[in-house]
């Protein structure tokens, strides 16, 4: 007799198997001393993230009554800001208390790999049944798994860049050597498109895995608006900086004038200048800013300070996902730009699974523009929105403390980059940050 394969559990096996291989493949290129290092107060050690998304798994899995034997692993370490999960280590101190250690971490991620596995068969034979509840916990640690293997990437380009060694560097497991072949566009569009207004339901419409916080979809009113057809350029943005934009008060809002003040900003994070050029170490080594890539590593307050040079502004979370998602031919919304059912390829859009390990040029991707004509609105760079992070009206948590605590003093951000899985990304996706921080992947478009 032929075993019926429970579609939505073989569907989360294999999406666990995927997502948990791919963290080890990011891992794997470490040495021990890169591994346990916290580059930054804003960032984790990777042997950290490793066993912190395990250690997610294993809160499920005890939720839902799994035994665990794990006596050597202290959970302390390994909880972010969960407060319903009792003690937390200081973000700060990650780097400080470097416990599991890495051979720890990776046998605890062997471990679990089993359990879950374990776990997930069982409810296909049928001795547990699958909640809708079991479904989204076990999607949303995957997801979450996914969402820290892009902080990782941040934190491997935050390291690695102290090291004014070019070669000195992290060395990703694959890149793409199509990467001159890929969907380059050598035109450069930089034209405005026009979006109509009127009635839009913002919010997640469909089947599938969507955050909490993407939901309920609800109408917003929009004016009629115009917004860039690309996100902005290095080369729009050196422009910006040659007219001394760092230094006229005019443009920044005034919390942004105190960072400028006191950091003494004067570029985007790991520029610096040799003989008048603008150079970056990045994933390739150390090398001349490329003009015509998106801009990368800005503040919110650098995207607005440039909007308001450009004499422009920056779109609000609504108009950024209408210009993606709303074709008017069929009367309604899609998931992606180029349409609702065909997942991001490379064709369509430069995500972590491109392999490119950078941005690609502006105008990229004509597969994958919106039916307004905006390009990369998916993948390449995040883009920051002029809207604060807060929950839709009817918000109701799924899994709290994950998305709802944080709802404050955030700015969002949309459309993914270059390092953002491709099973995580989609119109509707909310990112957010601090307007300050910059160690993200986080370039913008404007509107006006
Ligand atoms: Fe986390």
């Amino acid at each position: 007799m032929t075993k019926v394969i429970n579609k939505v559990v073989e569907d989360l096996i294999s999406e666990f198997t995927e997502v948990r291989k791919l963290t080890d493949d990011l891992f794997k290129t470490l040495s021990i001393e890169d591994a346990v290092i916290q580059s930054d107060p804003f960032g984790s050690p990777p042997n950290w993230h490793i066993a912190h998304v395990t250690w997610f798994f294993h809160k499920i899995l005890l939720k839902y009554g799994q035994k665990l034997n794990l006596e050597k692993i202290n959970l302390d370490y390994l909880n972010s800001y969960y407060q319903k999960f009792e003690k937390i280590l200081p973000k700060n101190d990650r780097g400080r208390f470097p416990r599991p250690t890495v051979s720890e971490s990776l046998q605890y991620r062997k471990y679990l790999d089993k359990k879950v596995l374990l776990f997930l068969e069982k409810i296909d034979e049928g001795s547990n049944s699958l909640t809708k509840e079991i479904q989204y916990d076990l999607q949303l640690a995957n997801q979450h798994e996914m969402q820290h293997q892009e902080l990782m990437i941040y934190d491997f380009q935050n390291y690695f860049e102290r090291f004014p060694d070019s070669n000195d560097n992290y060395c990703p497991f694959k890149i793409n050597d199509n990467f001159d072949k890929q969907a380059q566009n050598k035109k450069h569009p930089k034209e405005m498109v026009k979006i109509p207004g009127g009635i839009f339901d913002i919010g997640f419409y469909g089947d599938g895995f969507s955050y909490d916080n993407e939901l309920p979809e609800h109408k917003v009113y929009l004016y009629p608006y115009e917004i860039d057809s690309t996100p902005v350029s290095n080369g729009d943005f050196i422009k910006f900086i040659e007219e001394d934009g760092y230094e006229r008060y005019e443009y920044w809002l005034a919390d942004g004038w105190d960072v400028v003040q006191e950091f003494k900003w004067n570029s985007p994070l790991y520029w610096f200048k040799i003989d008048d050029v603008w150079m970056k170490k990045d994933f390739f080594g150390t090398l001349a800013i490329n003009p015509y890539e998106p801009v990368i590593n800005v503040s919110y307050y650098e995207a607005d300070a440039y909007a308001r040079w450009a004499k422009k502004r920056l779109p609000t979370e609504a108009e950024w996902e209408k210009a993606a998602s709303w074709n008017e031919d069929l009367e309604r919304k899609t998931r992606y730009p180029w349409g609702n059912e065909i997942r991001p390829t490379q064709e369509h859009a430069n995500l972590l699974e491109s392999f490119l390990w950078k941005p690609a040029l502006c105008g990229s991707y004509e597969k994958g523009k919106s039916f307004y004509g905006c390009y990369q609105m998916i993948g390449d760079v995040w883009e920051w929105t002029s809207s604060e992070y807060s929950l839709y009206p009817g918000f109701k948590s799924r899994f709290s403390e994950y998305t709802d605590k944080w709802a404050i003093n955030q700015k969002v951000l949309r459309g993914g980059s270059f390092a953002t899985p491709r099973r995580q990304i989609r119109n509707s996706y909310r990112n957010y940050f601090k307007p300050h921080e910059r160690i993200q992947f986080s370039g913008f478009r404007c509107a006006k």
